[in-house]
Formats: C-alpha cells, sequence, structure tokens
C-alpha cells in the first residue's frame, strides 16, 4: 500500500540533483541518525539509558545519557561521507573536526541533537534540530565558518520522536513532514507543502518567567490572558511542552505562536535558545511554511552570529501574531 508513495531519499535526490546533490546525500545519512535516535528514544525505560550523564555542557546545563548518545550519533552518522567540512553540536564546545582518515566536503552541520531533553525521562515528545550551511572552500572547517547568517542556511529540519516519528524537512523551496513507517524503515512524504495560518488563537510560553519578561512581552501575553473581556475580544488557548520541537511541529500543524522571549533572569543570557541550531534551523522551517520568526526587533534569519553557543529571544509562528509582538516592542 504505501508502494508508490515519495520517500525522503527520493525527495532529497530529486530536490538536491544538480547544484548540491551531495548535500542529498549528506540528508540521507542525517535521516539515519534521527532513525537510530528514534529507534534509542521509543524503547524509554527499557533503554536503560534514563538519566543524567553525570557531566555539564558547555551551556552549563547537565548533560542527560540521551543527549550524549544522540550527539554521538550524528557525529558516527555523517562523519565519513565526504560532504562536511565540519559540525558544531550544543553538546560540543568547539566545532568537530572530521576524521583526517575519511575525505571533506564543502557543507557545514550543525545540530541540537536531543531537544527537550528535560521531556526524556518521562515520555514526552522530544526531537533533533539541524542546518546546513556550505562554504567556498573545502578543508577543515574553523569556528568561524560556522558563523554565518541563518539566511545562508541550505537546509533545515528537525526530527520529532512522538507517538509517530516524523522528520520535517526544508531546502528552501516550501517544508515538508515525512513519517517513519517503522515496518519499511523509511520516511515517507505524509505532509508536503506545510502551511502556517496567518490567525491564531493559542499562544506558547513558559508563563513562570512572566516576572523577568520585558513590558512589550508583559502587554502581548497580558491581553491574550484576559481574552473576550480585554482588548483582542477573542478568548486565547496556551500549550507549554517544554520541547521546542514539539511546539514548533504543534504551530506547523494547526497555527500558533511560540515565545521564548529576553527576560532579565540571568543578564548573561539574552534568551534561552541557542541561535545556529534552534533558532535558525526553526525560523527557516516556519518562514518557509508562510509564518514569521523574530527576536521581537528584527528578523531571526538576519542575526549575523558571533559565537558559536550564542542565545537569543525567539518569537515564532502564525504572521499576524508575531507581527503584532514585533509592533509591541518597537512602540516599547
Ligand atoms: P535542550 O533540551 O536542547 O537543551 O533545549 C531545551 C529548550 C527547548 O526545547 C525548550 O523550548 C526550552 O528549553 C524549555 O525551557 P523551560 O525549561 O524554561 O520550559
Ligand atoms: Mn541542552
Ligand atoms: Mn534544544
Ligand atoms: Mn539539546
Amino acid at each position: 500500500m504505501l508502494f508508490g508513495r515519495t520517500t525522503l531519499s527520493k525527495f532529497v535526490i530529486e530536490q538536491t540533483r544538480g547544484q548540491h546533490s551531495e548535500m542529498g546525500a549528506l540528508l540521507i545519512d542525517v535521516a539515519a541518525a534521527v532513525k537510530g535516535i528514534s529507534a534509542l528514544v521509543g524503547k524509554g525505560a527499557l533503554s536503560g539509558v534514563a538519566g543524567s550523564a553525570a557531566a555539564i555542557n558547555v551551556q552549563g546545563e547537565e548533560q542527560k545519557k540521551i543527549d550524549v548518545l544522540a550527539n554521538e550519533a550524528f557525529l558516527r552518522h555523517c562523519e565519513w561521507g565526504g560532504q562536511l567540512a565540519g559540525m558544531a553540536s550544543e553538546e560540543l564546545e568547539e566545532p568537530f573536526r572530521i576524521p583526517d582518515d575519511y575525505p571533506r566536503g564543502r557543507y557545514l552541520l550543525v545540530f541540537d541533537p536531543l531537544d527537550g531533553s528535560s521531556n526524556s525521562d518521562v515520555n514526552v515528545s522530544v526531537g533533533s534540530i539541524f542546518s546546513i550551511l556550505a562554504r567556498s572552500t573545502a578543508g577543515a572547517a574553523q569556528k568561524p565558518d560556522f558563523l554565518r547568517p541563518g539566511h545562508e542556511q541550505l537546509a533545515a529540519g528537525y526530527a520529532i520522536y512522538g507517538p509517530a516519528t516524523m522528520l520535517v524537512l526544508t531546502v528552501g523551496t516550501g517544508t515538508h513532514g515525512f513519517t517513519l513507517d517503522r515496518e519499511s524503515g523509511n520516511f515517507i512524504l505524509t505532509h508536503p507543502a506545510i502551511r502556517i495560518p496567518a490567525a491564531t488563537r493559542e499562544f506558547a510560553i513558559n508563563t513562570s518567567n512572566e516576572r523577568f519578561w520585558e513590558p512589550p512581552v508583559q502587554r502581548y501575553v497580558g491581553e491574550c490572558k484576559a481574552g473576550s473581556s480585554g482588548i483582542r475580544g477573542v478568548d486565547f488557548n496556551m500549550r507549554w511542552i517544554a520541547s521546542m520541537v514539539a511546539e514548533v511541529h504543534r504551530i506547523l500543524m494547526r497555527g500558533g505562536i511560540f515565545m521564548y522571549p529576553r527576560d532579565n533572569k540571568d543578564p548573561a543570557k539574552p534568551g534561552r535558545l541557542r541561535l545556529l541550531y534552534e533558532a535558525n534551523p526553526m525560523a527557516m522551517l516556519v518562514e518557509q511554511a508562510g509564518g514569521a520568526a523574530s527576536t521581537g526587533r528584527g528578523r531571526i534569519l538576519d542575526v549575523v552570529p558571533d559565537a558559536l553557543h550564542q542565545r537569543l529571544p525567539v518569537i515564532l509562528g502564525s504572521r499576524e501574531e508575531v507581527e503584532r509582538l514585533e509592533r509591541y516592542h518597537h512602540e516599547y
């Protein structure tokens, strides 16, 4: 029954034929990595890898064993193929150097191997996020090679390990969703050309941080919460899963606005989420689906990075609501 449907391999080979055929091969390796992570996450408590790895990553976060294993999955599946000049990961302080016994190519792969890892031990959806950039020369990539604005991304995507595993991808020609057929091991195109509705009545934010937000965000969320008795005149619903992948996936499926804004909880951090492997790939996917992605003060994809693990405020989803909150920032 599934024969004749479009597999991820067919899709990426057709979409990247010509100028970026090597990127097609790389995307197939990324898909192999996320299938491995999906199998591990899908075992739940039976995997025997719950809990902490007793290490702290460069972000100052406690690494889970599953963060470390998912990072290994990306490195081992993608290091040998000859397409990459280097990789960078949430879990590695410095860029990963492609071992000298493998050929190198011109692409850069940046990833969050396991997103929402605080949810992994409680059987709630988690995911992986990735971004692909190119550099003009081959050879081993250095840190500055990765510090490119998001509008230069050639491809971006995430995998969500939910009731079904899905891979959602853009190569700059729309945002497309593939569902893992666990029997055949293929990702099958099930959600071609996803579109985010411009209007929404659903918002997602960690309201426990409300007292730390800037006034424009307090104003916006206050108006949503006031619902039909406030100036919006309509009731809003709220969701918070604490996995960015799951939040963005819900928004791609039915609209909504997701916010992890700037706050003054920790003055050293101008936001929670990381530009290169969380904000940029999600911003490209959302824009390619007709939505918007902003820091509140400008387009995420135009931010020029100055550090590998740089953080920034993230506001993304249905266009009308993102634009309204941007307006509140400008009026402030
Ligand atoms: P990660 O697990 O990759 O470190 O990312 C977690 C992020 C993101 O997925 C989510 O939006 C956010 O952290 C959750 O933050 P709170 O703990 O404040 O809810
Ligand atoms: Mn983390
Ligand atoms: Mn993350
Ligand atoms: Mn992570």
